[in-house]
This record gives C-alpha cells, structure tokens and sequence, in this order.
C-alpha cells in the first residue's frame, strides 16, 4: 500500500478506523492497560477492556476518554500509536487523517487531540465535528442548502447538531449518553436492591432490556452481583421497567437538549427537517424505543440511521473523500509543525 488516508473515530468508548479504498478496518474499545510498578503498557484496546474491573492489583486499566475529550493523553497516545501501526505498516508514506471531536470543545481540546494524532504517526490531521461525520456517514448529503439534523448519542456524550451546506448550523453537546445511563442502572440497583453491580453488568441489563419507555411486555434478566451488607456474590433478576426508571432521568435530558437545539434552529432549517426527519447514529441509537421518546418529544419523524455504531468513522471517510467541500469551510490539513505541537515527549 502507498499512502491511503485515514478516519479516525476517537471515542469514549471505542476507537474505529477507517481506510480510504478499503472501508472500516478497526474498531476496538478506547482502554490501556499498565503494569503499576513499571508503568510498562501491556495491551491496548479489547485485550486491556477485558481486563477492565476483572485485573489484580498490580494492572491498571485506562480508559482515557472522558466525555469525548482526552483525559490522559499518554494512555491516547499509547493507543492510537499502536493502532496506527498496525494499520500502517504497508504504507509507503505517513497516512493524512480526518478524525472527530464533540461539536462543543475548547481550541485548546482540539489542539491536544491534533497534537496527539501527529504524535502517534500521522503526516497531517484534520479535525471534524463528530455529528457532521456522523451526519455524512448516515447518507444525509450536506452540500446542498438543506436542512438535517443528526443526534449522535455515544458512551461519554450526545451531539445534536443541524447540518447544512457541510457545515454546522446550529448544536449542542451533552456530556450524557451511554456511560451515564450504565451508571444510573447502576446506581437504582444499589439503592433499591441493596446489590453492588459492575459496571459492564449494568450495560449488559442496558443493552439486553433497557428501554427509553416502558415496554408492552416486561423483560426480565438475572445478573451477579455483591451484596452491599453482607459482602456476599448473589444473583437478582432485574425488569424493563427497572431500568427505565434508573435511566429516565438522563433520557429526559437528551431528548430536551434535542428539543433545545430545535428551538434555536432557524425557520427555514426547521422547516427541512420537519420533512426531512431526525437522524440518530452512535451507540445510544440502539437502545430499545430511543427513536419513538424523540418523536414523542419533538413531534419530528425520527430514523436510526443504518449501522449506528459506525456511522461517524464512515462519515470521516466521507469527510476524506470531499475534504475540498470541507476546505471551503475552514477544515484543513494540519502537519505537526503547523500545529506547534511540543507537548509529546516522543521516547514514551
Ligand atoms: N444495543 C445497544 N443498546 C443500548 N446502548 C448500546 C447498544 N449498543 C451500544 N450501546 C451503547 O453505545 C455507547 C457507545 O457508543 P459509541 O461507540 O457511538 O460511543 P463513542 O463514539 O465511543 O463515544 P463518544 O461519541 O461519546 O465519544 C455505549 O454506551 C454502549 O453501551
Ligand atoms: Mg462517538
């Protein structure tokens, strides 16, 4: 392979990667895992995840993305080095990369992530907002004067951004998706059932029988857990309805900062999406009935896009193959010298 360029979807929760000319190659969760005394790593991504919670205490699990923003840039650093590699090991030259960031971060945040792409092996980087790339990997075709918008609901935050002319017209980031709807479940069954649960056990009772309104038929699901008194394993069934009610608070949130970014967005734009709809890509796009509460909510047809998981690295795919549409609006290419970036000690 000579040079290909490349998408980076840099999640809370996972990182997918995404080769011109060859699709989505990588997806894999966004954790490292250390030897404490060393601080020598010993795995990246779903190797270091399944040690999550289950290692002894001599391994420690990162997870460095908070909320979508970098919040331990050696452990990022140390995952996207090994991920780059992997990938460009063929490569003749150093790869050009589009990668995303929430629609509401600091120039300083942005920096950093730049910064830190350069640093793990690109020639230059590009950054995009995540629910434009997420908007351009659903198929919306934002080079037209139309109006789309698109909620991209993560593990660390929910983008809603109103899409027109491949730029954003109106958005809002909340630093509520996923991981906070695994915590509530979490914290409901502490408090009511008395049962400390793990964290990758709550988002097992999210994905299996969570639900963003109460179901016809009540689902059940036997979990294990510790007794909070008496510090014993035990196993509880667990309903629907349950964790609805752990998780209606935070589902109340994204659909009002849905209803928030509408009430902003200007007439003619409202209009397109009054026929157009509202597209919901990222992992929360799976939750059971996600898509009826925003309709119910917002009175707007609502669709899940197709593979909602991927739609934001196949949009940065998008993004690479259009990056003159995308130039036109300020996205550009940064190398590492034009970035000023001085704050990676290269021999880690
Ligand atoms: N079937 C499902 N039902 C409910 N939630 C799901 C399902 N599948 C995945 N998720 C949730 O989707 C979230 C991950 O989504 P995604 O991969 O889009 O996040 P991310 O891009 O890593 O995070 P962010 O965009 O916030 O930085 C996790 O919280 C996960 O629990
Ligand atoms: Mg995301």
């Amino acid at each position: 392979m000579i040079g290909k360029n490349i998408g980076i979807d840099l999640g809370t929760t996972s990182v997918v990667i995404y080769v011109e000319g060859k699709g989505i190659v990588l997806s894999e969760p966004c954790a490292a895992a250390y030897e404490v005394n060393t601080g020598k790593l010993l795995a990246v991504g779903k190797r270091a995840y399944d040690m999550y919670e289950k290692a002894p205490d001599s391994i420690r699990v990162v997870k460095p993305m908070i909320n979508g923003i970098v919040s331990d840039f050696t452990a990022t650093k140390h995952i996207l080095r090994s991920f780059l590699s992997k990938i460009c090991k063929t490569m003749v030259f150093k790869p050009n990369v589009v990668a995303c960031v929430p629609s509401m971060v600091t120039s300083l945040e942005k920096r950093t992530i730049l910064d830190l792409i350069t640093s793990a092996g690109a020639a230059k980087a590009c950054l995009i907002e995540e629910p434009l790339a997420a908007a351009l990997g659903a198929g919306l075709k934002s080079d037209r004067p139309k109006g789309a918008m698109v909620v991209d609901i993560g593990g660390g935050t929910t983008d809603i951004a109103v899409i027109t002319m491949g730029c954003i017209s109106v958005s809002s980031s909340v630093k509520v998706a996923g991981n906070a709807l695994d915590e509530a479940i979490r914290r409901q069954i502490r408090r009511e059932r008395d049962v400390i649960i793990g964290i990758r056990t709550a988002e097992m009772i999210k994905r299996r029988i969570g639900c963003s309104y109460l179901r016809e038929v009540e689902l059940g699901l036997t979990v294990k857990g510790k007794h909070f008194i008496t510090g014993m394993p035990v196993s509880i069934e667990v309903s629907s309805t349950e964790a609805y009610l752990a998780m209606r608070p935070q589902l109340e949130q994204i659909s009002e900062a849905v209803r928030s970014v509408l009430e902003l967005t200007p007439p003619e734009l409202a209009a397109d999406i009054m026929e157009s709809g509202i597209y919901l890509t990222g992992g929360g796009a799976l939750l059971n009935g996600i898509d009826e509460m925003i309709y119910r909510k917002t009175g707007i047809k609502t669709f899940i896009a197709d593979d909602p998981v991927n739609c934001v690295a196949l949009g940065t795919g998008e993004a690479l193959a259009h990056i003159d549409i995308l130039s036109q609006n300020g996205y550009v290419f940064k190398s590492r010298d034009e970035i000023g970036g001085l704050e990676v000690d290269e021999t880690e």
